[in-house]
């Protein structure tokens, strides 16, 4: 099985003790620190306005890559705060016009951050066909968003091979990146799909030994 990248969902860890989790997450074996950015309308919780962002970003080193996944309806202005920081930004297909798409993922690379979309476990995704060739990323929800610590749906598997066949044939290099109740067997189940990054909150944060859960994953 090829190797994937592991993203730590880092949602819920108090603020002032997350520019310590992240050194330590790093440390321990994560690839990207997964930023889930709510704003209490497109989810019902809120979570990481800017200024803990801010907090977060000058209390770590400046090479962490940071993986914003913007659950929010205000997508421009969010993704020009956000992008002071972010390596790659992912917004909701859901959250936005059609026809404003194209145009913010142009505003993503102008800003020189890479662009990923997300769709929810309802969305069909064959949505993203005409975006697909201008992606650096597509997040497979595999819950609904809104929270942690839910349960992994497999209706985001069959996405997962439809999008890794899909560049295969048309010769893109997007990553796939799934996000939502992914632990030791679920992960296994998206690995035999081509995934190339996990985004794991609960199975990682509420560990005491970040190592040993990273390695299972892997
Ligand atoms: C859900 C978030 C996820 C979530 C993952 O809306 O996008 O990143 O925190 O948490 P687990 O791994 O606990 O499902
Ligand atoms: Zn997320």
């Amino acid at each position: 099985m090829k190797d994937v990248k592991i993203a730590p969902s880092i949602l819920g860890v108090p603020c002032l003790e997350t520019p310590g989790v992240i050194k330590k997450l790093l440390l321990d074996g994560a690839d990207l620190i997964h930023y889930d950015v709510m704003d209490g309308r497109f989810v019902s919780n809120t979570s990481f306005p800017i200024e803990e962002f801010e907090y977060h970003k000058k209390n770590v080193d400046s090479n962490v890559i940071f993986d914003v996944h913007l659950m929010t309806y205000d997508l421009v202005d969010n993704i020009k705060k956000y992008s002071n920081g972010a390596s790659y930004i992912t917004f909701h297909y859901e959250a936005i016009e059609e026809h404003k798409i194209e145009d913010l993922i142009s505003l993503i690379h102008f800003l020189n951050v890479k662009a990923g979309i997300s769709i929810c476990p309802n969305t069909d995704v064959k949505v993203l066909n005409p975006y697909l060739k201008d992606l650096d990323l597509v997040l497979v929800m595999s819950v609904v968003p809104g929270k942690g610590g839910q349960s992994f749906m497999d209706i985001s598997l069959d996405k997962i091979s439809y999008l890794d066949n899909y560049r295969k044939d048309n010769n893109l290099s997007y990553l796939i990146e799934v996000d939502g109740g992914i632990n030791e067997e679920t992960s296994k189940l998206v690995k035999n799909r081509n995934v190339d990054i996990l985004v794991a909150g609960s199975f990682i944060i509420k560990s005491s030994d970040y190592k040993t859960q990273i390695n299972k994953l892997k």
